[in-house]
């Protein structure tokens, strides 16, 4: 018979190339790799993991609701109830399956979850598939939690947080958050995937620890018990409900029964052998003074000792010269975590001896006093750089043609560069007219998910968010931005409104450009009478901050008045800011080929960044 070669799936060659050559391709690691390397970057917290199989069937053969119940999850689940001292529980086939099947099928479309910014990306899919209003608040921050609760007006509300932070090892108040819970009547729900086994009196993690009783607790086998799989633990009703209707558990073969038999196992090992959980606060005790005395800043408490290096070229050296002599340890970089907080993170578990924890602290001395060659430094650093730029179009004031110019970019950079155009918050959206976020988008070379706050009023973005009871947290539009900037040579960010326009109280555009640390900030403003004023006015304000401000176009205004075509030299002379274009009026395409568009993208591709000299940190002088 003639084979016939599918083709549809060529595009992944294409994306994975593009992953390769922007660094961000995660290989499957060499088979040279699975050898014993010192590990101090696995979840076996107890050292359970690498145990034998109990002797069990290998599969249940068939969804649980159908023939694959077995007597040893009923077994699992009331060891899993008994340790989190919760009536019942409910085991998945992972901590992935059971957030996502616990979140959906607790809350819909006119509920709330209010999830903190740091959760599980489990959590975060759970809350996506649930199609609840979701207000991401900042990491432990409690008065956020209240404020979003004290908003929220009809259908139920769940508050959603991990115990035990995988990469801050911080823990929130859950006292506080059980007590604002049932002031409004809301649900808690937490995680406790890093505590269980390991912290809290006898392992049973934070919330027995604190004395709280969540609505739901989730834990997972794989990571202190050894295993693999996880539970939701609750009420005997919660865990009817999710027999009903968790998909992931519905409509999937039930744990196999060796699993359970295994976590089973691990559950029992970690409560009759509390010398793994005592080994493992020693060893992190150690890790965590030696390294202090060496000088090394770390966060949090307990076994995960996130260290702080700050300069992410930094970490990443630390992580490649301590995994060249045999320790595993991993960098965490932004935008997994925030710019300057680079990390090692590095996790006990009771396998480690005293020597392995010596072993390391002494590499770190000595890895930290020796001075690197310059070009090892610049190689790292040129890695990271790989990650594409960040244009930012601010302006003066709204309507005045950001969008514009920022399609017009997008359109003339994308013939040399995978650009992407996004407007993080935008107020004024209409159901049947195209959005600037739309616009944007179909500027772009390619499409990433529109995720930032599309609101409807045309006010200002925090009063428009304060109609639809949304919280705009900048930290979630800045976490879109990198997102995206990880998957284009340059993005563009359109600001809604004028650079001082307020997104959320107390919070302006401004200290969002400041965050999103982007590489150029373009102010845009219409060339007409009152324009040196403006610019004066938002370029003083910005240096305020400090904000600099890389350069400025004009656009011509739609009615020109005698001034148009006479402010670029009085602007670049008071303002002391470059005016990088002046520009036409015109459609997008039409300005894409302006000579001084054109200009101004290649000097903002050019390869090493801008040629072009910030404005002033300084007010303007006169
Ligand atoms: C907080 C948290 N919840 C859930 C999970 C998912 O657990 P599993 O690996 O069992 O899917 C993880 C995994 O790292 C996690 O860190």
């Amino acid at each position: 018979m003639k084979q016939i070669t599918p083709s549809a799936l060529g595009f992944l060659d294409e994306a994975l190339s593009d992953a390769k050559r922007r660094n961000l391709f995660r290989d499957r690691p060499p088979p040279s790799r699975h050898a014993p390397a010192l590990s101090f970057c696995s979840n076996d917290y107890l050292g359970l993991a690498g145990r034998p199989a109990p002797a069990e069937a290998c599969g249940a053969g068939a969804s649980r609701l159908v023939s694959g119940d077995r007597e040893i999850h009923a077994r699992l689940e009331s060891a899993a109830a008994e340790l989190v001292r919760q009536p019942a529980s409910l085991v998945f086939a992972s901590g992935y399956a059971a957030n996502t099947g616990l979140l959906s099928a607790l809350a819909g479309p006119e509920d709330l979850i209010i999830s903190d910014a740091l959760n599980h990306a489990s959590i975060i899919d759970g809350a996506r598939l649930s199609r609840a209003r979701t207000v991401v608040v900042p990491h432990l921050d409690v008065g956020e939690v209240a404020r979003a609760l004290r908003a929220h007006a009809g259908g139920r509300a769940f508050v959603v947080t991990e115990s035990y932070f995988s990469m801050d090892a911080d823990s929130p108040d859950l006292v506080a958050l059980r007590l604002l819970c049932d002031e409004h009547g809301a649900a808690l729900l937490v995680d406790e995937a890093h505590a269980l086994g390991v912290l809290g009196s006898d392992g049973r993690g934070l919330c027995a620890e604190a004395g709280v009783c969540a609505d739901a607790i989730v834990g997972t086998f794989g990571k202190a018990f050894g295993a693999a799989g996880a539970f939701v633990a609750g009420c005997p009703a919660l865990v009817a409900w999710l027999w009903n209707r968790a998909r992931p558990f519905v409509f999937s073969t039930g744990l196999s029964p060796v699993v359970a038999a295994a976590a089973l196992d691990g559950l029992r090992r970690a409560g009759q052998e509390p010398s793994r959980r005592e080994r493992v606060s020693q060893m992190a005790a150690k890790l965590r003074e030696g390294l202090v005395a060496l000088g090394a800043e770390l966060r949090g408490f307990g076994h995960v000792v996130p260290w702080i290096v700050g300069d992410a070229v930094d970490a990443l050296r630390l992580a490649e010269d301590l995994r060249a002599r045999g320790v595993d340890v991993r960098a965490i970089r932004p935008p997994s975590v925030p710019p300057g907080t680079a990390r090692l993170r590095l996790t006990v578990t009771a396998a480690h001896q005293s020597g392995d924890v010596e072993r390391v602290l002494d590499m770190v001395g000595a890895l930290r006093g020796r001075s690197r060659s310059q070009t090892e430094r610049s190689r790292v650093k040129e890695e990271i750089r790989r990650q594409g730029r960040v244009i930012v179009v601010g302006g003066t004031g709204t309507s005045i043609g950001k969008t514009h110019l920022a399609e017009a970019l997008l359109h003339a950079w994308r013939r040399s560069a995978r650009v992407v155009g996004i407007k993080p918050i935008e107020s004024g959206v209409v159901d049947h007219l195209v959005s600037d976020a739309q616009r944007l988008a179909a500027a772009s070379s390619f499409h990433v998910k529109q995720c930032g706050y599309a609101l409807s009023a045309a006010v200002s973005p925090h009063l428009a968010a304060r109609d639809e009871a949304v919280e705009i947290h900048p930290d979630v539009a800045v976490q879109f931005v990198h997102d995206a900037r990880e998957q284009a040579d340059g993005v563009v960010v359109e600001l809604a409104g004028g650079l001082f326009t307020p997104i959320a109280d107390g919070i302006s555009n401004a200290d969002l450009v400041a965050r999103l640390a982007a590489e150029t900030v373009l102010l845009v403003a219409p060339d007409r009478l009152g324009v040196l004023h403006d610019l004066t006015a938002t370029i003083r304000a910005a240096s305020t901050i400090p904000l600099p401000i890389t350069g400025i176009v004009l656009v011509a205004p739609e009615h020109p008045d005698s001034s148009t075509g006479r402010n670029a030299d009085e602007v670049r002379r008071i303002t002391g800011v470059p005016v990088l274009a002046v520009l036409p009026r015109g459609t997008p395409t039409e300005l894409a080929e302006n000579p001084a568009l054109r200009q101004l993208v290649e000097m903002l591709s050019a390869p090493d960044n801008l040629n072009l000299t910030p404005g002033p940190s300084k007010a303007p002088s006169f």
